[in-house]
């Protein structure tokens, strides 16, 4: 079958593949045999995390399910203490490389009218974490058969993680529990459904942004507004703070590390003619770059000191850390581009948006060089693109295909390559 793609940057792309389902797909193959054969299953395995989505943390049903199909192909999964996801290792040998995918669902409504909606209230896979999941799980189905004929050259270890959407996050646990042991490269990949089906985004250096919460609290003596000189007017001090904090910032960060600062909530005073003895403001810190990440908190409290100097205003800061910003290894995005261009054929790799989303794949890269990517999920011919984190979002399923050839060719790349 003939079909054509718009690529991002306009071009347009005809080629005979690979518009079938997952399953049906006509290059030969030893995982295409695979995929015609176990292909269909995988689907099914989606719609069924769809159907039954749970929420961060609380991933029982979904751990164990993928716990039972991997027992079931003859592999031997641990589970994590809270039992809510699954470490296991295929093959055997000292070179060991990591692929990451996320368990849980958002507390959305699912607003699809689909066979597979979710059955529970107010909870659905608003992300694609079903797909990731399933995906990793085909990615262990195809690697442990290859493992049986001994055409798997070390070991790769699936990391089935809880609780990517909220904070703390699931990746810290799944360190804790070994999950890094011996590794010396972590892969993972997310649904982009802005990305049509059938592409891979690929970027090294930053890929997703730290997201850090701020909150200001000032206190000082009020009074009338008649007499500001007896107060410490909190309202002008506050002022001072959001306009001045983020522009001192832009002075003392460089602009290449990314860095934002957003103010979402300012509370202070009622009445007209009274300042307020209490006053606040709340926002995001994001950024691009480590460096500047691990900095932000000191830096940010001395800048917020500074804006308020001379008022007389006492100042709190509450700086709470969220995710660190995924910055993808040089040498690990070189081995999953060429992975994907040996997988779907290299037009179909293409370079990949930075987002200032948080992602918690980050923890992983503190501690080994690792990649992320992002798989085409866009459905064509779709009236609207539905973005991640929104009720309707849905993927082509023909991606779940995509991702488990992307996934084992890269996880037979990484152990080939001398690099790691
Ligand atoms: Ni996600």
């Amino acid at each position: 079958m003939t079909s054509t793609l718009t690529l991002p940057e306009g071009r347009t792309l005809t080629s005979s593949w690979p518009e079938t389902p997952p399953g049906g797909d006509p290059l030969p193959g030893q995982l295409d045999r695979w995929l015609v054969a176990r292909g269909a299953e995988l689907v099914a395995i989606r719609r069924h995390i769809h159907a039954h989505p749970e929420l961060s943390g609380e991933e029982f049903e979904t751990a164990a399910l993928v716990a039972r199909t991997l027992t079931a192909a003859g592999l031997s999964p641990q589970m994590l203490p809270k039992g809510n996801g699954v470490i296991c290792d295929i093959g055997s040998g000292d070179r060991v490389i990591a692929l990451r995918a996320d368990l849980d669902a958002l507390p959305l409504p699912d607003a699809k009218d689909v066979p597979y909606r979710s059955t529970v209230d107010n909870v659905c896979h608003a992300c694609g974490h079903d797909a990731h999941t399933t995906i990793l799980l085909g990615v262990g189905l195809a690697l442990a058969q290859l493992a049986e004929t001994d055409g798997l050259p070390g070991r790769v270890r699936l990391l089935f993680q809880p609780a990517e959407e909220q904070m703390p996050s699931g990746a810290p646990d799944v360190i804790a529990a070994g999950g890094l042991k011996d590794v010396s490269a972590v892969y993972a990949l997310h649904c982009a459904p802005l990305l049509p089906v059938g592409l891979v985004g690929v970027r090294s250096g930053p890929f997703t942004a730290a997201a850090d919460k701020i909150e200001i609290r000032l206190t000082g003596k009020g009074g009338h507004t008649a007499r500001p000189h007896l107060t410490a007017d909190l309202v002008y001090a506050l002022g001072r703070i959001l306009v001045g904090l983020p522009a001192l910032l832009n002075r003392r960060v460089d602009p290449l590390a990314g860095m934002s600062m957003v103010w979402g909530a300012v509370r202070a005073g009622e009445a007209a003619n009274a300042i307020p003895s209490e006053a606040l403001a709340r926002g995001t810190v994001r950024t691009l770059n480590k460096e500047a990440w691990r900095e932000a908190p000191e830096l940010i409290t001395e800048l917020a000191q500074a804006a308020v100097e001379g008022t007389g205003a006492d100042l709190d800061v509450t700086y709470t850390r969220g995710v660190p910003p995924v910055v993808n290894d040089r040498l690990a995005t070189a081995v999953v581009a060429g992975a994907a261009g040996a997988a779907l054929g290299a037009e179909r790799v293409v370079e990949a948006e930075i987002s200032m989303g948080g992602e918690d794949f980050a923890y992983y890269l503190d501690h080994v060089p690792g990649a992320m990517i992002r798989l085409g999920t866009g459905i064509p011919g779709a009236s609207e693109r539905v973005d991640i984190h929104q009720s309707a979002f849905d993927i082509d399923e023909r991606a779940i295909g995509h991702g488990v050839r992307v996934m084992v060719h890269t996880a037979l790349a990484a152990l080939s390559a001398g690099a790691f």
